[in-house]
């Protein structure tokens, strides 16, 4: 059996997308859905998925105590999907290769400390880049900057919106991200 842990700060639509990819999995298991936000969405999904949530928040994760929770679950792979606080260095010398991100965009453009979420496709839409995507890569100390696991593109159109961007960003992440995962856990 193979466990993951998943870490998400916000609505969690790829942590839900990752659990439902899993659902029909018995060597799969989510252990728990970790988020940093008390009201985040991914809590509600976590609720109406029966998946264990558990909400820590800026003093649990700078202490001791964060590693200890999450060894508890005895994690395979640890999945950030949409979770943006910087990982600790203690985390990734205690989960070496363990740890993954996704990443909205085709690093290492448009990553670093302030670029997530629809920051990084306004930015994307104000350089008119005529294309984007998303990596999936291993966490490092540095933020974005771990070795890449997988990268696709998606063309951009001039008549894109940050929003329609945003879109198609995410279909890459639902169609690739949990794949991804799972060749991991092989
Ligand atoms: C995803 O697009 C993910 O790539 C991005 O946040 C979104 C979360 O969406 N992550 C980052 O920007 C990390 N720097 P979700 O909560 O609906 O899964």
């Amino acid at each position: 059996m193979k466990r993951l842990v998943i870490l998400a700060s916000g609505s969690g639509s790829n942590a839900e997308n990752i659990i439902n990819y899993f659902s029909g999995n018995s060597n799969v298991e989510i252990a728990a859905v970790l988020t940093n936000k008390q009201n985040a969405k991914v809590l509600d999904r976590c609720a109406r998925l029966d998946v264990p949530a558990v909400y820590f928040n800026k003093s649990l994760y700078s202490s001791p105590k964060f590693l200890t929770l999450l060894d508890g679950f005895n994690p395979d792979l640890i999945i950030l999907a949409g979770f943006l606080w910087k990982i600790p260095t203690e985390l990734v010398v205690k989960f070496p290769n363990k740890i993954i991100n996704i990443h909205p965009a085709l690093l290492p453009k448009y990553g670093g400390r302030g670029m997530y979420g629809s920051k990084v496709h306004e930015a994307v839409r104000e350089n008119n880049e005529s294309e984007s995507g998303i990596t999936i890569h291993y966490v490092n100390e540095n933020y974005d900057e771990g070795a890449i696991i997988f990268q696709v593109s998606t063309a951009i159109d001039p008549l894109d919106t940050a929003e329609s961007i945003a879109q198609k960003v995410h279909q890459l992440e639902y169609e690739h991200f949990p794949k991804e995962i799972e060749k991991l856990l092989i």
